[in-house]
């Protein structure tokens, strides 16, 4: 019997992953997107082409993955019924649309995979689905496997990196679920990256690394501009100085804090997966790091990250300007960092440097979300902050109550 893989999206990743996973015959693919006429175009697309993904291989040759996903479109009735994995591949602001479309076809057993899920994925999972998310199995990944931009709609996409290593958590739902989790994501991922499993899912929320390595940097390096547009858009990591080191590492130091006081609380809860960032950086990274002296060096160096910039627009008169409507403020702050910083409230864990950041990014955004000191503000709706949707216990947050 194949695997059934329903993809969640329509973007750069969705077409990846239904490209790896349609390659392979031990899959059956399928794909849901509900954006506009997304899946309409992209089932037209491939009646005369098949989707092809451009990558270059280890040993430096150019590939190629050649195929064709089974079914490609918007109706949840056709998709979801019999599927083994979902996986959702789609920026975390398009999710609460997708749990309402698979909460009707949902069966236990099923296995929900976020890749990246984005933090408190799980909060507007148990929101949404209530009893439903009882019997399903949760696995959140800290990002996507590849980094990858589609050339031609529905036919051709450029993987432009795969990432080595690819890291989750597993929360089992009351059912055991259909397949096993990790050799499923992996048998539809092929084998690089190489995927594994380890701690809770609220360690994923918690160390959702964009959450806080984006705007933290951003932070950095824009939070005293004088409003000049600069030359050029400053080189992203490669870049980053001292004090935004400092500051990244101040903010994920007291999300460390946050997951021991957590562990301190609930002895069977295992966040071992909520690193500091640096011991993150080394496990995911570890080939691509060259100098790993110092935090900021291991930032600097990593291949990954080489030539990244900071996200920009072009000034009429010359020169560009921070781009503060980029999804590293939009979505990592309201989808990432007020999550976090949510999470620490119910705790009582002081977090000076993310509140900075926020007040820093709400306000950019024209938002309210910390106000005095807790996560209350008018705008929190649009975030995905435990108590947005009434969780303000620590069971809750765990999904036990
Ligand atoms: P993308 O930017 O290609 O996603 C676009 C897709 O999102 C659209 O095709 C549509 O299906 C959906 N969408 C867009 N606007 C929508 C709306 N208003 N309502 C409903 N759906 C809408 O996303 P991509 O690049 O596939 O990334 C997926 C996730 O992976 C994101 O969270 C991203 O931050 C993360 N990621 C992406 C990387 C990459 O190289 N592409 C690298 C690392 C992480």
């Amino acid at each position: 019997m194949p695997l059934k893989v329903l993809i969640l999206g329509g973007g750069n990743g969705a077409h990846v992953h239904a490209g790896i996973a349609a390659s392979n015959p031990e899959n059956e693919v399928r794909v849901m997107t509900l954006f506009q006429d997304e899946a309409e175009r992209w089932s037209k697309a491939l009646e005369s082409s098949d989707l092809v993904l451009d990558y270059t291989d280890k040993d430096g040759k150019e590939k190629q993955f050649v195929s064709k996903p089974g079914l490609i479109t918007k109706d949840p009735k056709l998709a979801v019924p019999g599927s083994d994995i979902i996986v959702f591949v789609v920026p975390a602001f398009a999710h609460a649309q997708y749990w309402e479309a698979l909460k009707p076809h949902m069966e236990p057993g099923m296995v929900v995979i976020g890749m990246p899920g984005a933090a408190g994925w799980e909060f507007q999972a148990y929101d949404i689905l209530g009893d439903k998310a009882k019997g399903i199995t949760f696995f959140n990944f800290n990002t996507l496997p590849w980094n990858c931009r589609i050339t031609e709609f529905g036919k051709r996409v450029g993987i432009v990196g795969f990432k080595d290593y690819f890291v989750g958590a597993i929360r089992k739902g009351s059912v055991e679920p259909k397949v096993d989790p990790l050799k499923a994501i992996q048998q539809s991922l092929g084998p690089r990256p190489v995927c594994t499993a380890y701690g809770d899912l609220l360690g994923m929320t918690l160390t959702y690394t964009n959450a806080f390595i984006h705007p933290s940097i951003m932070y950095g390096r824009w939070h005293d501009w004088d409003g000049k547009p600069v030359s050029e858009s400053p080189l992203f990591y490669q870049g980053l100085d001292q004090a935004s080191a400092d500051l990244l590492s101040g903010v994920s130091s007291e999300i460390v804090a946050i997951a021991k006081t957590i562990s301190a609380k609930k002895a069977g809860i295992d966040l071992s997966n909520a690193k500091h960032i640096s011991d993150i950086m080394l496990e995911f990274y570890p080939e691509d790091i060259k100098d790993k002296s110092s935090f900021l060096r291991m930032m600097q160096s990593n291949k990954a990250f080489e030539g990244l910039r900071h996200p920009v627009i072009n000034n009429e008169g010359g020169g560009v300007s921070p781009d503060f409507k980029a999804r590293y403020i939009w979505e990592d702050v309201p989808f990432g960092l007020v999550v976090q910083r949510g999470i620490a409230e119910i705790v009582g864990v002081p977090t000076p440097n993310i509140d900075k950041i926020i007040t820093w990014g709400q306000g950019l955004m024209g938002k309210e979300f910390l106000v005095d000191g807790k996560i209350k503000g008018k705008d929190i709706g649009m975030t995905r902050a435990p108590q947005r949707y009434g969780f303000t216990t620590l069971d809750a947050v765990l999904g036990a109550a």
